[in-house]
């Protein structure tokens, strides 16, 4: 449909259609067994006013979308198509590995894979658009959503980010296979003060402008067409009605023009925030943030219209908001196509397909890191090997957003060892409570493998912590294997940097496996035995103990920087009890080759402002297996107006070295990241001395330096 029939569809619409469009209900309300129940009814609507809402979340199936969207267009007074979202976040029925593994890939192009295959096959099954990438920076592993992003670093999410919406949208989402994304949650939901969901953002403008924002930003330049708004506050006002966040930065200084969407019932819980009387309080001043739909509350459906007939609310944001959507149905041919890509034979031909299990597993094989190695991995298949733990034969281990996926599919470690490693000498003792027996057992063997860490209930929305730490039972587990057998390797599962200090200690080796998905297990079970070559790194630090959180490497340098990690100093800014890095820090991974880097040389080591100059490194795999290196470039403001981080990721090649190869990676250095916001907050670059470290983690020494003038 042209613009400018959309254009007279909206003036044909009444008051009330109008609004109905901006609300977001999900399939609660229809489908022949759906009961109203609870708040819903509240809501007072059933019947045709239920078909007449903008858009539904959380359903799917193409048999059950049609006969709903089949409502739509015979009860709808001008027949508007809905909308179907949900939350396909890192996989629809195939699941990928979460999203914070995808970051561990240090390989955004990864994540574009992934976000192509799921929208292929939530499209197939009726879906229009997921409520995803969540893109939100996390440096509190307290905080159960880390599992949701892409880590620490400002630079790096902004990656995964344009990556993501780039996978799941296309050139544009009306095209076969793809969906529309959405960027959440608008804004620094991610900073929950003491990692508690749903708390409070204390953050400085600065370092919400400077680390918290560059990755929506890099969402909104990729064309995602809607942003959701996040439960939080910033500044003390809660998101979905804080019109510096939404109008100043999201729709003029970012440029925004799609649609807003609002967490699940948060203009509702304006109430509960103490920042609005009433609904219809939430209604007007979310209406004048521009958010545009409404989810899971009746603060639009039961009380903008009151609003826009007072004139509290000005009936032009009514109609722009109505466009937006109208628009998004358009781009997504929903008015010439309600069922897009849904039918039964695309849901046969692209529901776990074999393409997409296959990169199910392929995937995790980027994403599962080396944490530790003595040099006991990779495993001898002839040597005898006891695997010990319950997440061995787990099943959850796809994530808590896995919602429509079928457990059976999964594949447990378990299984697939027993299925690629049939030939091995491996018992099976997958539980955390062992016999007297079976320790004898595994104290004859030449190696142990030990499943520790948190299945999918334990991260997610909701799941905070206040000690991010192996349960007591996977810790008496483990040093009871350490009381007969030193050969240990753990792998520990989960969605958030655990505290593996105690882990560590006892282990010869350590593998982070993440929730790695449906297939994802058999890239374990073959970076176990060497047919993989690990080659993930650390997005989020793993601290040495819960109390340093929150924790990254691009911190500030202090008035009293400690100057090694050797002891504890008195007055400089370190623990007594603890070191200040972490365990093991941004951009750590070991591979199972080795890879020597040359020392960095610069095109000049003068830079003028509005030019460039080349930082080159010579890479050479010096083992005697082939491997991929995430190779960073990290640069460091020496003095600037305001105290600047001790180094920042700004840029990352994954070149693939042949054993005992070499090979030159070179990065363009411009003034665009030299830029911050100064003390008067123009985001500017300033003169002086610039250092450059290029290496295969945050920790590289392997620097240079250049000065930028004018
Ligand atoms: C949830 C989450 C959000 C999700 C939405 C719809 O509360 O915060 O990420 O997309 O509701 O399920």
């Amino acid at each position: 449909m042209t613009d400018e029939k959309l254009i007279e569809l909206l003036k044909s619409m009444s008051l009330s259609e109008k609004i109905s469009q901006l609300v977001q209900l999900h399939g609660g309300y229809f489908g022949e067994a759906r009961q109203l129940t609870g708040p819903e009814q509240q809501f007072n609507i059933s019947g045709k006013r239920a078909y007449s809402i903008g858009s539904i979340l959380g359903e799917c199936g193409f048999e059950h979308l049609k006969s709903i969207q089949d409502g739509f267009i015979e009860n709808q007074p001008h027949h508007i198509p809905a909308i179907f979202m949900a939350d396909v976040i890192h996989g629809f029925r195939t699941i990928f590995p979460v999203p914070i593994a995808q970051g561990a890939s240090f390989n955004p192009g990864l994540t574009q894979k992934i976000g192509s295959a799921a929208a292929r096959e939530c499209s197939s099954a009726g879906l229009h658009a997921t409520f995803s990438p969540m893109v939100d920076l996390a440096r509190d592993s307290r905080w159960g959503r880390c599992m949701e992003g892409t880590g620490e670093d400002p630079w790096l999410n902004s990656r995964f980010a344009e990556s993501a919406v780039k996978g799941f949208q296309g050139d544009s989402c009306g095209e076969s296979g793809k969906i529309a994304a959405c960027a959440k949650h608008f804004a620094a939901y991610g900073s929950a003060l003491a990692g508690r969901d749903y708390s409070s953002s204390e953050l400085c403008e600065r370092t919400l402008m400077e680390d918290y924002l560059p990755s929506y930003e890099a969402a909104v330049k990729a064309g995602v067409e809607l942003v959701m708004t996040a439960f939080n506050t910033v500044d003390r006002i809660p998101c979905s009605i804080n019109k510096k966040v939404m109008r100043k930065i999201l729709r003029e200084k970012m440029g925004f023009e799609g649609v807003l969407i609002s967490d699940y019932n948060a203009i509702g819980e304006t109430l509960a925030h103490g920042a609005c009387a009433d609904k219809s309080e939430a209604a007007r001043r979310a209406m004048n943030c521009t958010v545009d739909i409404d989810m899971m509350s009746d603060c639009y459906l039961n009380h903008l219209e009151d609003e826009i007939n007072s004139g509290r609310v000005d009936a032009k944001l009514l109609d722009e908001a109505c466009l937006r959507i109208l628009r998004l149905k358009n781009k997504l041919g929903l008015f010439e196509n309600p069922y897009k890509d849904g039918s039964i034979e695309n849901e046969k031909e692209y529901i776990y397909c074999d393409e997409f299990l296959k990169l199910s597993r392929t995937a995790a094989e980027e994403t599962t890191i080396l944490l530790k190695n003595n040099g006991i991995l990779p495993l001898d298949t002839n040597k005898r090997i006891a695997i010990v733990g319950s997440l061995a034969a787990s099943r959850k281990i796809t994530g808590s957003w896995a919602i429509f996926a079928q457990e059976e599919h999964t594949v447990t470690l378990e299984s697939a060892l027993k299925e690629l490693y049939a030939d091995a000498d491996i018992t099976y003792i997958c539980k955390d409570v062992i016999t007297a027996e079976e320790l004898l057992k595994i104290s004859q063997c030449d190696a142990v493998i030990v499943a520790v860490g948190e299945d999918q209930s334990r991260s997610g929305e909701g799941k905070s912590v206040a000690e991010t730490v192996i349960s007591e039972e996977q810790s008496a587990l483990l040093g009871l294997v350490a009381s007969c057998n030193k050969n240990i390797v753990s792998i520990v599962f989960g969605g958030r940097p655990l505290c593996l200090s105690d882990v560590d200690e006892v282990s010869s080796a350590v593998i982070e496996a993440w929730l790695p998905g449906t297939c994802g297990a058999y890239a374990v079970a073959d970076i176990l035995f060497g047919r993989v070559n690990p080659s993930a790194r650390v997005p989020m630090s793993f601290p040495y103990s819960t109390g340093q959180l929150p924790l990254c490497y691009s911190e500030l340098p202090s008035g009293r920087p400690k100057p090694n990690e050797e002891r504890y100093y008195p007055f400089m800014s370190n623990y007594m009890d603890v070191p200040n890095k972490p365990l093991y820090p941004f951009g750590h991974g070991l591979s199972y080759t080795r890879f020597e880097y040359s020392d960095v040389s610069l095109s000049s080591d003068v830079m003028k402002k509005g030019e460039t100059i080349t930082a080159e490194v010579t890479i050479k795999n010096t083992g005697d297996m082939d491997g991929f290196e995430p190779v960073q470039l990290y640069i460091h403001d020496v003095k600037a107006s305001v105290s600047r981080p001790v180094r920042q990721l700004k840029g990352l090649q994954k070149p693939f070295i042949k054993a005992d190869e070499s090979l030159t990676v070179s990065f363009t250095i411009d003034e665009e990241m030299l830029k911050f916001y100064d003390e008067d907050m123009d985001f500017t670059a300033e003169t002086g001395e610039f250092e450059v470290f290029i290496g295969g983690t945050s920790e590289a020494m392997n620097r240079t330096s250049f000065w930028l003038e004018d």
